[in-house]
């Protein structure tokens, strides 16, 4: 591996913070950084962007002000807050975390590395983005952006795909540091220069960058190289067919399985593999019920980290409710259940279906 020449990072912080002074961003949670908000703004733009987190963090906050507030949500309307954001799991962690504080920690989170790190849903990043921005900790926040602001800068080679390069770039920031107010404006700023300025796709706005003078992969013509990343493995496709089924106004769901993929949110009944309209209302007819149409409705497609869905969809009236399904109202799903963003395309069919017949 090459090696990770840490030194240079002394001379980073005093320009980053004065950028930063000058060019931050105004978002919700800085406007009022206490532990909590950070905390569920940090957790909620892992894997998400800024812009698509705003509405959320609004939402979530006037519903759920208080860690007492968020222990106690129903798992129902805690995840018909988090619908449409992706990756549940970091919903659920939030309320059983928020649960262990109000057990042990006088519902506030602690100010200590490892006592952060001890609760559920929070990691490295997580801990040093809270001790820092919330505690004033000199303690860094290693993230994509970090790591290719800190490899570009530095010029190194090294894979950031490997856990003991990220654990070395903790390190060496964690030597240069600033603690009280400036830790947490020093984990921010860089964060947003990664996102901002020194971007992943497409050309880095290097003329803008407060480190332009002092970054070797500018100074080499290496931003388009740096930071190297090992492939990643590939991902499974998987065929699925999926089911509107309609009776009398109301249409099937059903709740996923409590663990896996999109654990606890609610479907449209669907099954492996891609199904002729043939081979489709047979399977409806399997359900338990007669078939009165069954027409190919859109095909989607969607993305999750280990797997794609390519979907095929079939709107079915059926002439009786079969069982193993929750029948509702269109307007009752919508408004009401927490449905994966991968099943979009079919919730807008719903609704069309529903206003066309009025039995929305
Ligand atoms: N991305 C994730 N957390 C962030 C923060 N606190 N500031 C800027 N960008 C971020």
């Amino acid at each position: 591996m090459e090696e990770i020449r840490t030194e240079r990072l002394s001379e980073l912080s005093a320009p980053l913070l004065s950028w930063y002074a000058e060019n931050k961003k105004a978002l919700p949670w800085r406007a009022d950084a206490t532990p909590y908000h950070v905390w569920v703004s940090e957790i909620m733009l892992q894997q998400t962007r800024t812009a698509a987190v705003i509405p959320y963090y609004e939402r979530f906050l006037c519903e759920l002000p208080t860690v007492s507030a968020l222990a106690s949500v129903s798992d129902e309307r805690l995840m018909k807050l988090w619908e449409g954001l992706g990756y549940y799991s970091r919903a659920r962690n939030l309320k059983k975390a928020a649960q262990i504080l109000v057990d042990s920690y006088d519902a506030k989170l602690p100010d200590t590395l490892p006592a952060l790190l001890s609760l559920p849903g929070i990691g490295e990043y997580t801990a040093g983005a809270i001790a820092s921005i919330a505690f004033g900790l000199p303690e860094p926040a290693v993230d994509g952006n970090v790591l290719r602001v800190v490899m570009r800068y530095l010029g190194c080679r090294a894979d950031i795909t490997s856990p003991a390069v990220k654990t070395q770039v903790a390190a060496g920031l964690r030597a240069i540091y600033p603690s009280g107010e400036e830790a947490g404006l020093f984990t921010q700023a860089i964060m947003e220069l990664g996102e901002n300025l020194c971007i992943p796709n497409g050309e880095p706005r290097c003329e803008h960058c407060p480190l332009r003078k002092q970054c070797e992969a500018k100074r080499r013509g290496w931003t388009g190289m740096l930071p190297v990343k090992s492939p990643k493995k590939e991902r499974r496709k998987e065929e699925r067919t999926v089911f509107l089924l309609s009776c009398r106004g109301r249409y099937a769901v059903r709740k996923r399985p409590a663990g896996g993929l999109l654990a606890g949110l609610w479907e449209f009944p669907n099954v492996l593999g891609k199904l002729t309209p043939d081979e489709a209302a047979e399977y409806v007819r399997t359900l338990g019920t007669d078939v009165l149409s069954c027409e190919p409705c859109a095909e989607a497609v969607h993305v999750f980290t280990h797997v794609e869905w390519h979907m095929t969809g079939y709107l079915a009236e059926c002439t009786s409710p079969a069982e193993n399904f929750i029948w509702e109202r269109a307007q009752i799903i919508r408004d009401h259940y927490a449905v994966p963003t991968a099943l979009r395309a079919f919730m807008k069919i719903m609704a069309q279906d529903a206003g066309e017949t009025g039995e929305g």
